[in-house]
């Protein structure tokens, strides 16, 4: 069960295209070390085989950098985490193994992450701690989900999305723009210089009222481009307006499900979390909304929105605390166990 003493906990994720070890005391973070993969961008996406001999290159020489910046040997570490899923079942293998490893011959408690876990947890890396209930917006590359959140082992799942996720639909759009992968920043950079009024891009109304669906929103880009650039010769400013509107039509589905949330739930805190929780027109409308219900708004800083072992390490430590260990024969997972979250 909790200890009282200080913990120092090893954190490692290689769910997808960051390797990244972490180094916490307790929850206060003494090393994060993100190493991203940035040569699947010529690929247009991931390629999970070159992503597995990458985190398999970078793992060690990250958790001895990751040592020296918290000036500790290998022998001081008391806990250790690793993200179990989801991912690439082949990334996933990389990290968890190699932490099975460590925690076998140091002889140390082992816990496994859910991936999303940590993302949902993650405002508590920052100062300002978030307060239950509180709503969680997670948005990233696989998962749209907006989650009730009552203590840290009581997760409800309000709604998710039927088709793509945010950071999915923000990687297509970007691809058929031209602008490649990671498509969110490229999308963000060029519709900051565009009119988001200037096209009116629908977003489904879904019957399930916490819901989200992006992939007609993506079609309707298609459609338009298809429609007004039949030879795809776009000029700057019309890609800077056709960003501009597709970013301001998914900020408001994903506005328009925690507004809804907010009004029928007693919520102290709302919480942004995952990769397109860096984007800033979502972190403005969601924090203008806070403030309309009174209640606190924590995102976390982008080195704790993106896919990061801070994250991981943490979540690892909160469920020691509630006295939750795994055993090593875990395997990875690539997806979300069915009802791990519970339906309301
Ligand atoms: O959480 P994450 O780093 O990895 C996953 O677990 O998926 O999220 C990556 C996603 C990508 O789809 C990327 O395009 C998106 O986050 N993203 C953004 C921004 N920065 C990253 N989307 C919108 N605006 C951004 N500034
Ligand atoms: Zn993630």
């Amino acid at each position: 069960m909790a200890e009282s003493r200080n913990l120092n906990i090893l954190g490692i994720e290689s769910s997808c295209d960051e390797t990244s070890v972490a180094i916490l005391v307790n929850d206060e973070v003494k090393a994060n070390l993100i190493s991203s993969q940035h040569f699947h961008k010529a690929f247009g996406g991931v390629v999970p085989e070159l992503s597995s001999r990458a985190h398999l290159q970078m793992v060690k020489p990250l958790l001895e950098s990751a040592l020296k910046s918290a000036n500790l040997n290998l022998n001081d570490i008391d806990l250790i985490t690793a993200t179990a899923g989801p991912g690439l079942i082949g990334a996933l293998l990389v990290g968890l193994t190699f932490a099975k490893g460590l925690s076998y011959s140091l002889n140390k408690p082992f816990v496994a992450v859910n991936h999303i876990e940590g993302h949902i947890f993650s405002g508590f890396l920052m100062e300002q701690k978030p307060e239950f209930p509180m709503l969680v917006l997670v948005v990233s590359g696989g998962h749209t989900l907006l989650l009730y959140v009552e203590s840290f082992t009581k997760i409800y799942l309000l709604g998710t999305t039927v088709d793509d996720a945010a950071g999915e639909a923000f990687d297509k759009v970007s691809k058929l723009l031209g602008f490649g992968y990671p498509g969110g920043p490229q999308i963000e950079a060029s519709a900051l210089k565009g009119n988001e009024k200037s096209i009116k891009f629908p977003v489904a109304e879904l019957k399930d009222e916490y819901n989200f669906s992006f992939s007609g929103l993506k079609t309707s880009v298609l459609r338009y481009v298809q429609n007004n650039f039949p030879d795809r010769k776009i000029q700057e400013s019309d890609l800077n307006n056709i960003s501009a509107s597709f970013q301001k039509a998914l900020v408001d589905a994903l506005v328009q499900k925690v507004n809804l949330a907010l009004s029928n739930h007693k919520i102290k805190s709302l919480s942004l979390v995952g990769g397109v929780a860096a984007n800033k027109k979502l972190r403005i409308e969601l924090s203008n909304l806070s403030e309309k219900f009174k209640i606190s708004c924590i995102i976390p800083s982008l080195e704790y929105c993106g896919d990061n072992a801070a994250m991981i390490a943490l979540r690892g430590f909160q469920l020691y605390q509630a006295g939750i260990t795994d055993s090593l024969s875990i395997m990875p997972y690539p997806a979300i166990p069915e009802n791990h979250f519970i339906r309301i």
